[in-house]
């Protein structure tokens, strides 16, 4: 803890995410950092007074190894025990979750996904809930992500990789979410490799959203 991004923190005040009670976590793609951005947000939002309650409620891919889950990772940023309640559906096959559940004889529905989440938590508590890849990627069997978002009525969270072609994913993401009624609270650029000689996504994406968007820089301490 104490390892603040200034820029995250304003950020976090600029999107409204701070006056809200939660958020939904959502990507560009599968692999962009929605966890590894995820943890420092909760640190932020901790930091910033909050309770934070993570939530994934689904994770295929599930490690044997379980301490190097998106879901441990979420619970241990958020200072609480990995249970059941954090993450109660998990299966082994790193697919979409529906064909992941497939092979373990499971059916996931989009209600009891929905439920894992609770309906109602204190002043002070901030309910963090990562989806499974993008905002239209399948989560269970009868609906995508986008659906889950729409039952839980959070603000949503884009995270993007800040790489050549974000653009395009990110304004498709964006219009989706307010396609389906949600708001966007902002996005967040997150920098996995070394940008390219002039490029600048985040000055470009800001001449096309209403939304703040930040860029959230590599961390190398992670190969370190
Ligand atoms: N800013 C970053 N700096 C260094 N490594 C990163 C960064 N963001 C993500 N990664 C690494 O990239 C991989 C994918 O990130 P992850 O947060 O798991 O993506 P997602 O949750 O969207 O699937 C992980 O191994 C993570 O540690
Ligand atoms: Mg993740």
């Amino acid at each position: 803890m104490g390892m603040i991004v200034p820029s995250l923190a304003q950020w976090l005040e600029t999107s409204g995410v701070l006056d809200a009670s939660g958020i939904f976590v959502t990507g560009t793609d599968t692999g962009v950092g929605k966890t590894h951005v995820g943890v420092l947000l909760i640190h932020t939002l901790r930091v910033l007074g909050r309770t934070v309650i993570p939530r994934k409620p689904v994770e295929s891919g599930w490690l044997e190894d379980s301490g190097a889950t998106d879901a441990a990772q979420l619970a241990q940023a958020a200072g609480v025990t990995l249970d059941s309640r954090v993450c109660p559906y998990h299966f082994r096959a790193a697919l979409a979750p529906p064909r992941a559940a497939d092979q373990e004889g499971q059916t996931l529905r989009i209600r009891e996904l929905a439920a894992t989440c609770p309906v109602r938590w204190e002043k002070g508590q901030f309910l963090h809930v990562e989806g499974a890849g993008g905002f239209y990627s399948p989560i269970a069997h009868d609906g995508l992500n986008a659906d889950l978002a729409q039952i839980l009525g959070l603000p949503v969270v884009l995270v993007a990789e800040d790489k050549l072609g974000c653009i395009n994913q990110v304004l498709l993401t964006a219009e989706a979410i307010r396609q389906r009624q949600l708001r966007l609270a902002g996005v967040i650029l997150n920098v996995r490799t070394p940008p390219l000689e002039g490029m600048d996504n985040l000055s470009d994406l800001q001449k096309y959203l209403q939304e703040p968007v930040v860029r959230f820089p590599f961390d190398s301490s992670h190969f370190g």
